[in-house]
Protein backbone atom coordinates (compact mmCIF):
# COMPACT_ATOMS: atom_id res chain seq x y z
CA UNK A 1 0.00 0.00 0.00
CA UNK A 2 1.32 3.43 -0.96
CA UNK A 3 2.51 4.82 2.53
CA UNK A 4 0.22 7.47 4.06
CA UNK A 5 -0.97 9.56 6.92
CA UNK A 6 -3.57 7.48 8.93
CA UNK A 7 -5.17 10.07 11.92
CA UNK A 8 -6.90 9.49 14.74
CA UNK A 9 -8.60 11.43 17.35
CA UNK A 10 -10.79 10.24 20.23
CA UNK A 11 -11.39 10.48 24.13
CA UNK A 12 -9.71 8.30 26.37
CA UNK A 13 -11.28 4.89 26.67
CA UNK A 14 -12.18 4.57 22.95
CA UNK A 15 -9.98 2.47 21.59
CA UNK A 16 -7.13 4.55 20.24
CA UNK A 17 -4.29 2.83 21.29
CA UNK A 18 -5.00 -0.67 20.19
CA UNK A 19 -6.65 0.22 17.25
CA UNK A 20 -3.25 2.09 15.85
CA UNK A 21 -1.06 -0.03 16.68
CA UNK A 22 -2.89 -2.73 15.46
CA UNK A 23 -3.37 -0.91 12.20
CA UNK A 24 -0.01 -0.20 12.17
CA UNK A 25 1.26 -3.42 12.81
CA UNK A 26 -1.04 -4.69 9.99
CA UNK A 27 0.40 -2.30 7.64
CA UNK A 28 4.14 -2.94 8.73
CA UNK A 29 4.01 0.78 9.25
CA UNK A 30 4.79 3.45 12.24
CA UNK A 31 3.00 4.32 15.51
CA UNK A 32 3.00 7.32 17.21
CA UNK A 33 1.41 8.01 20.57
CA UNK A 34 1.13 11.99 21.10
CA UNK A 35 -0.87 11.35 24.32
CA UNK A 36 2.76 9.82 25.25
CA UNK A 37 4.12 12.71 24.52
CA UNK A 38 2.46 15.14 26.77
CA UNK A 39 2.56 12.54 29.30
CA UNK A 40 6.42 11.98 28.92
CA UNK A 41 6.47 16.22 29.20
CA UNK A 42 4.67 16.35 32.01
CA UNK A 43 6.78 13.44 33.92
CA UNK A 44 9.48 15.94 33.16
CA UNK A 45 7.75 18.87 34.58
CA UNK A 46 7.30 16.90 37.75
CA UNK A 47 10.72 15.58 37.82
CA UNK A 48 12.14 18.84 37.83
CA UNK A 49 9.91 19.92 40.45
CA UNK A 50 7.43 22.69 39.02
CA UNK A 51 4.41 23.01 39.80
CA UNK A 52 2.26 21.98 36.45
CA UNK A 53 -0.86 24.81 37.11
CA UNK A 54 1.85 27.24 36.83
CA UNK A 55 1.47 27.91 32.81
CA UNK A 56 4.24 30.59 32.79
CA UNK A 57 6.86 28.55 34.78
CA UNK A 58 5.89 25.30 32.90
CA UNK A 59 6.56 27.25 29.53
CA UNK A 60 10.05 28.33 30.14
CA UNK A 61 10.62 24.85 31.14
CA UNK A 62 9.11 23.08 28.48
CA UNK A 63 12.07 23.48 25.68
CA UNK A 64 14.56 21.67 27.95
CA UNK A 65 13.73 18.33 28.22
CA UNK A 66 14.54 16.14 25.26
CA UNK A 67 11.37 13.45 24.08
CA UNK A 68 12.48 10.84 21.35
CA UNK A 69 9.43 8.85 20.72
CA UNK A 70 9.62 4.95 19.46
CA UNK A 71 7.75 4.12 16.55
CA UNK A 72 7.24 0.66 17.06
CA UNK A 73 3.65 -0.35 17.35
CA UNK A 74 3.98 -4.06 19.10
CA UNK A 75 6.45 -1.92 21.94
CA UNK A 76 5.78 1.84 21.96
CA UNK A 77 8.57 3.14 23.79
CA UNK A 78 9.20 6.99 24.97
CA UNK A 79 12.53 8.20 26.54
CA UNK A 80 13.28 11.96 28.14
CA UNK A 81 16.96 13.16 28.06
CA UNK A 82 18.20 9.20 27.84
CA UNK A 83 15.67 7.86 30.78
CA UNK A 84 13.24 4.89 29.48
CA UNK A 85 9.51 6.30 31.07
CA UNK A 86 7.55 4.71 28.57
CA UNK A 87 5.86 3.27 32.52
CA UNK A 88 6.52 6.17 34.80
CA UNK A 89 4.00 7.96 32.04
CA UNK A 90 1.07 5.79 32.98
CA UNK A 91 1.13 6.54 36.69
CA UNK A 92 -1.89 8.44 38.44
CA UNK A 93 0.54 11.07 39.19
CA UNK A 94 1.11 12.30 35.60
CA UNK A 95 -2.40 11.24 34.76
CA UNK A 96 -3.77 13.57 37.08
CA UNK A 97 -1.23 16.16 35.64
CA UNK A 98 -1.48 15.77 32.29
CA UNK A 99 -4.65 17.91 31.34
CA UNK A 100 -3.05 20.87 33.01
CA UNK A 101 0.30 20.53 31.12
CA UNK A 102 -1.29 20.18 27.72
CA UNK A 103 -3.39 23.14 27.94
CA UNK A 104 -0.14 25.31 27.89
CA UNK A 105 0.14 26.99 24.24
CA UNK A 106 3.88 26.76 24.35
CA UNK A 107 4.11 23.27 25.28
CA UNK A 108 1.72 22.02 22.44
CA UNK A 109 3.34 24.63 19.55
CA UNK A 110 6.63 22.62 20.69
CA UNK A 111 5.57 19.11 20.01
CA UNK A 112 2.93 19.60 17.06
CA UNK A 113 5.98 20.80 15.73
CA UNK A 114 7.96 17.50 16.67
CA UNK A 115 4.74 15.72 15.56
CA UNK A 116 4.89 16.86 12.46
CA UNK A 117 8.55 16.18 11.47
CA UNK A 118 7.55 12.59 12.78
CA UNK A 119 4.92 12.06 10.40
CA UNK A 120 7.03 14.02 7.19
CA UNK A 121 9.94 11.76 8.39
CA UNK A 122 7.66 8.22 7.80
CA UNK A 123 6.81 9.55 4.51
CA UNK A 124 10.20 10.60 3.15
CA UNK A 125 11.24 7.51 4.58
CA UNK A 126 9.13 5.67 2.17
CA UNK A 127 6.46 4.42 5.32
CA UNK A 128 2.95 5.51 6.39
CA UNK A 129 2.70 6.17 9.96
CA UNK A 130 -0.62 6.06 12.33
CA UNK A 131 -0.82 9.19 14.60
CA UNK A 132 -3.10 9.05 17.39
CA UNK A 133 -4.32 12.28 20.01
CA UNK A 134 -6.86 14.65 20.05
CA UNK A 135 -5.83 17.14 17.20
CA UNK A 136 -4.28 15.12 14.98
CA UNK A 137 -7.29 15.34 12.11
CA UNK A 138 -7.79 19.09 13.04
CA UNK A 139 -5.03 20.63 14.20
CA UNK A 140 -1.59 18.38 13.89
CA UNK A 141 -2.12 16.88 10.30
CA UNK A 142 -5.92 17.80 8.79
CA UNK A 143 -4.43 16.82 5.71
CA UNK A 144 -3.62 13.52 6.32
CA UNK A 145 -4.87 11.25 3.86
CA UNK A 146 -7.19 9.05 6.36
CA UNK A 147 -8.87 10.79 9.12
CA UNK A 148 -10.63 8.71 12.31
CA UNK A 149 -12.51 10.13 15.00
CA UNK A 150 -13.40 7.10 17.42
CA UNK A 151 -15.74 7.31 20.38
CA UNK A 152 -17.76 4.32 22.54
CA UNK A 153 -19.97 4.90 25.48
CA UNK A 154 -19.20 6.13 28.26
CA UNK A 155 -19.58 2.97 30.59
CA UNK A 156 -17.73 1.36 27.89
CA UNK A 157 -14.87 3.22 27.66
CA UNK A 158 -14.62 3.72 31.75
CA UNK A 159 -14.48 -0.57 31.29
CA UNK A 160 -12.04 -0.26 29.29
CA UNK A 161 -9.44 2.14 31.34
CA UNK A 162 -10.63 0.66 34.70
CA UNK A 163 -9.43 -2.62 33.75
CA UNK A 164 -5.83 -1.46 31.77
CA UNK A 165 -5.40 0.12 34.90
CA UNK A 166 -6.21 -2.52 37.29
CA UNK A 167 -3.91 -4.95 34.90
CA UNK A 168 -4.00 -8.13 35.89
CA UNK A 169 -6.37 -8.47 38.86
CA UNK A 170 -9.92 -7.59 37.93
CA UNK A 171 -11.77 -4.20 37.66
CA UNK A 172 -14.23 -3.49 40.41
CA UNK A 173 -17.58 -1.71 40.17
CA UNK A 174 -15.89 0.77 42.31
CA UNK A 175 -13.17 0.97 39.80
CA UNK A 176 -15.13 1.24 37.08
CA UNK A 177 -17.33 4.54 38.49
CA UNK A 178 -14.07 6.01 40.26
CA UNK A 179 -12.50 5.64 36.26
CA UNK A 180 -15.81 6.77 34.73
CA UNK A 181 -15.79 10.18 37.11
CA UNK A 182 -12.13 10.78 36.60
CA UNK A 183 -12.44 10.06 32.75
CA UNK A 184 -15.17 12.62 33.02
CA UNK A 185 -13.26 15.27 34.24
CA UNK A 186 -10.36 14.56 32.24
CA UNK A 187 -13.02 15.02 28.80
CA UNK A 188 -14.33 18.17 30.17
CA UNK A 189 -10.55 19.98 30.71
CA UNK A 190 -9.63 18.52 27.18
CA UNK A 191 -12.77 19.72 25.70
CA UNK A 192 -13.16 22.54 26.73
CA UNK A 193 -9.59 24.16 27.47
CA UNK A 194 -8.60 27.15 24.96
CA UNK A 195 -5.59 25.69 23.22
CA UNK A 196 -6.64 22.67 20.48
CA UNK A 197 -9.48 21.26 22.62
CA UNK A 198 -10.71 17.69 21.68
CA UNK A 199 -13.44 18.29 18.90
CA UNK A 200 -14.24 16.29 16.00
CA UNK A 201 -13.74 17.41 12.44
CA UNK A 202 -16.41 17.27 9.91
CA UNK A 203 -14.06 15.28 7.78
CA UNK A 204 -13.05 12.46 10.17
CA UNK A 205 -14.84 9.53 9.59
CA UNK A 206 -16.47 8.36 12.58
CA UNK A 207 -16.50 4.70 14.17
CA UNK A 208 -18.49 3.99 17.71
CA UNK A 209 -16.53 0.72 18.99
CA UNK A 210 -18.69 0.02 21.54
CA UNK A 211 -20.38 -3.22 20.16
CA UNK A 212 -17.16 -3.82 17.94
CA UNK A 213 -14.20 -5.82 18.33
CA UNK A 214 -10.63 -4.71 18.08
CA UNK A 215 -10.28 -6.79 14.73
CA UNK A 216 -12.96 -5.55 13.77
CA UNK A 217 -12.38 -1.79 14.09
CA UNK A 218 -8.89 -2.15 12.54
CA UNK A 219 -10.38 -3.89 9.24
CA UNK A 220 -13.00 -0.84 8.95
CA UNK A 221 -9.43 1.47 9.28
CA UNK A 222 -7.63 -0.61 6.83
CA UNK A 223 -11.01 -0.45 4.32
CA UNK A 224 -10.74 3.32 4.32
CA UNK A 225 -7.03 3.42 3.67
CA UNK A 226 -7.55 1.27 0.90
CA UNK A 227 -10.03 3.71 -0.20
CA UNK A 228 -7.90 6.41 -0.10
CA UNK A 229 -5.08 4.64 -2.57
O1 LIG B 1 -4.26 9.58 25.16
P1 LIG B 1 -3.75 9.85 26.56
O2 LIG B 1 -4.80 9.63 27.62
O3 LIG B 1 -2.48 9.15 26.86
O4 LIG B 1 -3.43 11.42 26.56
C1 LIG B 1 -2.92 12.06 27.68
C2 LIG B 1 -3.38 13.51 27.73
O5 LIG B 1 -2.71 14.26 26.72
C3 LIG B 1 -4.87 13.74 27.55
O6 LIG B 1 -5.47 14.12 28.77
C4 LIG B 1 -4.99 14.85 26.56
C5 LIG B 1 -3.61 15.17 26.12
N1 LIG B 1 -3.42 15.09 24.67
C6 LIG B 1 -3.58 16.25 23.97
O7 LIG B 1 -3.92 17.28 24.55
N2 LIG B 1 -3.36 16.26 22.63
C7 LIG B 1 -2.99 15.13 22.00
N3 LIG B 1 -2.76 15.18 20.67
C8 LIG B 1 -2.85 13.93 22.72
C9 LIG B 1 -3.10 13.94 24.06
Amino acid sequence: MKPMIIAVDGPAGSGKSSVCRGTAHSLGWRYLDTGAMYRAMTWAVLEAGIDPSNANEVANFCTQPKILSGFDPQMPTIVVDGIDVSKAIRLEKVTSAVSAVSAISDVRTLLVLMQRQEAQQALSDGTGIVVEGRDITTVVLPDAEVKIFLTARPEIRALRRAKEEAGSASATVKDIQATREALQRRDHLDSTRKASPLTQSKEAFEIDTSDMTLDEVIAEVVVRAEAAQ
